[in-house]
C-alpha cells in the first residue's frame, strides 16, 4: 500500500489549516511537519505550536520530523502538542535507542531518519524498535530540491533488511519526490512518499497532485 505524506513545508502558511484539511479531504492518512532548528539543518521553521495549532483541525496522523540537534530535548513538547509520530535523525543524537524508548513511553510512534551520507548499518540496531524508517532523498533543510538518485540503492538495502528480519516498519522517503521519482523510489522499496512542492505547488490543486503521485507510484515495476 503506497501512501503520500504531504509535507507542510511548501504549504501556504497564511491558510495552513485549510491546506491540511484539503489534503485530508484528498484521502491521505498523514501529513509531515518539518521541524528545523537552524543548527542540524541550515533553516529554521517552527516548533510544537505548529502541531498544537493543527491538532484540533484534523484527524490525520501528524508526523513531526525533527530536523534538530538533540531531538531528545523536544520529544515531550511535540508529544504534548499532539504529534502522533515523532521522527528523529540518527545523526542528531548519540542516544537514539533511549530517544525511541522515550517516544514509545509517551504512547507515540517512533521514526528514525538518515541523511543521504548515512549508511543504513547505523540504524540496524533499532530497526526492530521503530515504526518507520525515513530515508532522506535530499539533504534536509529546504523544499523543492533535486532528488539524489544515489539514495536509491540505500532504499533497496533498507527494504531488504526489513524483509530479511521480518520487520514491519514503513520505509518513508523525503525530498524531491514527484511523478518522475515516485515510481523509482517505490520500485526500490519505499511505501510512504513525503512530498511538499509536488503537492502544494501544483497548479491544479492538491487533490489532483496527490492522485498523480499515487498513479505514478503505483505504475512502478513490481
Ligand atoms: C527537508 C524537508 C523536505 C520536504 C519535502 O528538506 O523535509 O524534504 O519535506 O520537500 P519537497 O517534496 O518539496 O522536495
Amino acid at each position: 500500500m503506497i501512501r503520500i505524506a504531504p509535507s507542510i513545508l511548501s504549504a501556504d502558511f497564511l491558510r495552513l489549516g485549510e491546506q491540511v484539511q484539503a489534503v485530508e479531504a484528498a484521502g491521505v492518512d498523514r501529513v509531515q511537519i518539518d521541524v528545523m532548528d537552524g543548527r542540524f539543518v541550515p533553516n529554521i521553521t517552527f516548533g510544537p505550536i505548529a502541531v498544537s495549532s493543527l491538532r484540533p483541525l484534523t484527524r490525520l496522523t501528524l508526523e513531526a520530523h525533527l530536523m534538530v540537534d538533540r531531538p531528545e530535548d523536544f520529544i515531550d513538547s511535540f508529544a504534548r502538542a499532539g504529534a502522533d509520530t515523532i521522527i528523529i535523525h540518527q545523526e542528531a543524537t548519540p542516544h537514539v535507542h533511549r530517544a525511541i524508548e522515550h517516544i514509545h513511553a509517551l504512547g507515540k510512534k517512533a521514526g528514525i531518519a538518515i541523511n543521504p551520507a548515512t549508511p543504513p548499518i547505523l540504524i540496524s540496531e533499532v530497526l526492530a524498535n521503530v515504526q518507520l524508517v525515513l530515508v532522506m532523498t535530499v539533504n534536509p533543510g529546504f523544499g523543492g530540491q533535486e532528488f539524489i538518485a544515489e539514495t536509491l540503492p540505500k532504499i533497496r538495502r533498507v527494504r531488504e533488511t526489513i524483509r530479511q528480519h521480518h520487520l514491519s516498519c514503513e520505509v518513508e522517503v523525503d525530498g524531491g519526490i514527484d511523478e518522475d521519482t515516485a515510481p523509482r523510489v517505490v520500485e526500490a522499496g519505499a511505501d510512504v512518499l513525503v512530498a511538499g512542492s509536488a503537492v502544494y505547488d501544483a497548479k491544479d490543486g492538491v487533490a489532483a497532485a496527490i492522485q498523480r503521485l499515487l498513479a505514478s507510484a503505483r505504475a512502478a515495476p513490481v
